[in-house]
């Protein structure tokens, strides 16, 4: 897209955190995105993992529109129908027997998650247990506590000095974990693919040492499912392709297809650790975002969306092990389901994402040598094929 008055306009007026790429989108549907020149994309990023039921999903617009015009906002002071239906389902498809809250954001649900751990961890034991442990590489949001629990110093550096509670430690790797419990660790706290991190999965056996692990010494597993939920992997949670169940999950993206909602959902026993007053939101869990997500977890079982991101992300990375295996830069392919990520030999990802948009199709760069993909669920191994045509070209080695 050409420089456009908008543009201008965002650099005077907008604080300057994103790095946006040149264009401006006005229409979506399924996993086509146009631009105000008219011209036509395949989107696999999904709005970074959130719209898994693709662009402008009728139900949700419909269940959204309709609440709209019976009740917008009355806050959390009193009951409304679509919440408590929401977190039945939710609680339901989750952690059957627990509990959740409502929140905006997947950093939201994770300060929540964190709350949560350290009001157990202070009320269950005698030595107060506050401390909570996460991996290197991993992304929790950018609110302070959550950007503390971040496991990367590059981001966290500038806004020093950063809430305490949090130690780091190596993805995948168990003895490290062992080695840094102490009895101040109330809780573990990890991604089950790291995503911003750059698409790292936690293999079979680690996640499941780590739930036996917590177990042996009383420790909360937390789960962020912020990117890896609602399907997104192949199964409604990353979790549920390693046999465990944590104790909390937060959850945010995918929830509402695009509606801004996030929530946290807890075991019973640890839910019920909190009392009135201890957590809040004005406009979590409010009427419309719930009914839109309700809609939206309704179409994702009813259009057996896991089922079809297991079988298309199957197709997908054959396809990208396939380039892998030609002569390519490809290094590495990770992932699952949906949530794939190709790094490549040279610093050139931003580069190709810019060449792909040209050419029509909206992929995600981390850093300068990984390549994510996040559809929408609903894509297709036609839109796969034609999107890796043109990015083979760039690919080359
Ligand atoms: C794993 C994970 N947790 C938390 C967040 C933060 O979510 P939000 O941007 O909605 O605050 C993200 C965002 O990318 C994420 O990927």
């Amino acid at each position: 897209m050409k420089n456009n008055v908008f543009f201008d306009k965002e650099a005077e007026f907008h604080i300057p955190t994103y790095k946006r790429l040149p264009v401006i989108f006005e229409k979506g549907k399924d996993v086509y995105l146009w631009d105000s020149d008219g011209k036509k994309y395949i989107d696999f990023i999904a709005g970074l993992g959130v719209v898994n039921l693709g662009h402008c999903h009728s139900k949700v617009i419909d269940a959204f529109c309709l609440q709209a015009q019976e009740l917008i906002h009355v806050s959390n002071l009193f009951y409304t129908k679509p919440q408590i239906k929401l977190a039945e389902r939710l609680v339901k498809m989750s952690l059957p027997g627990g509990k959740c809250f409502f929140c905006n954001s997947g950093a939201e649900a994770n300060e929540g998650a964190i709350k949560l751990a350290r009001r157990y961890g202070k009320t269950h034991f005698a030595d107060e247990r506050v401390e909570i442990i996460t991996a290197l590489r991993s992304f929790h949001g950018r609110t302070l506590k959550t950007l503390a629990a971040t496991g990367q110093p590059d981001k966290q550096l500038p806004f020093q000095p950063l809430p305490s509670g949090f130690k780091h430690v190596k993805f995948n790797d168990i003895s490290a974990l062992r080695q840094s419990v102490d009895n101040n660790t109330a809780a573990v706290m990890l991604e089950v693919i790291q995503g911003e991190g750059g698409v790292y999965p936690a293999e079979q056996d680690y996640l499941k040492e780590v739930r036996r692990f917590c177990d042996e010494h009383q420790l909360l597993l937390i789960l962020d499912e912020v990117q890896t939920g609602f399907g997104r992997t192949g199964k409604i949670f990353a979790f549920q392709h390693y046999g465990i169940e944590p104790d909390i999950i937060s959850v945010a993206k995918g929830l509402g297809n695009g509606l801004p909602i996030g929530a946290f959902i807890a075991k019973k026993s640890i839910a019920d650790i909190f009392n009135y007053g201890d957590h809040g939101s004005t406009f979590g869990g409010g009427p419309v975002v719930c009914a839109g997500a309700l809609a939206t977890l309704t179409a994702l079982t009813d259009e057996k969306l896991p089922e079809k991101a297991a079988k298309t992300g199957a197709y997908f990375k054959q396809k990208l092990n396939e380039l892998a295996a030609a002569d390519t830069i490809i290094t590495d392919v990770r992932g699952n389901g949906l949530m794939l990520g190709l790094e490549i030999a040279k610093q050139t990802a931003p580069e190709i994402v810019i060449a792909m948009l040209e050419q029509g199709f909206i992929i995600n760069n981390i850093g300068k040598n990984i390549l994510r993909f996040l559809p929408p669920l609903t894509i297709a191994e036609k839109h796969i094929d034609s999107m890796l045509s043109a990015l083979t070209t760039f690919l080359k080695d």
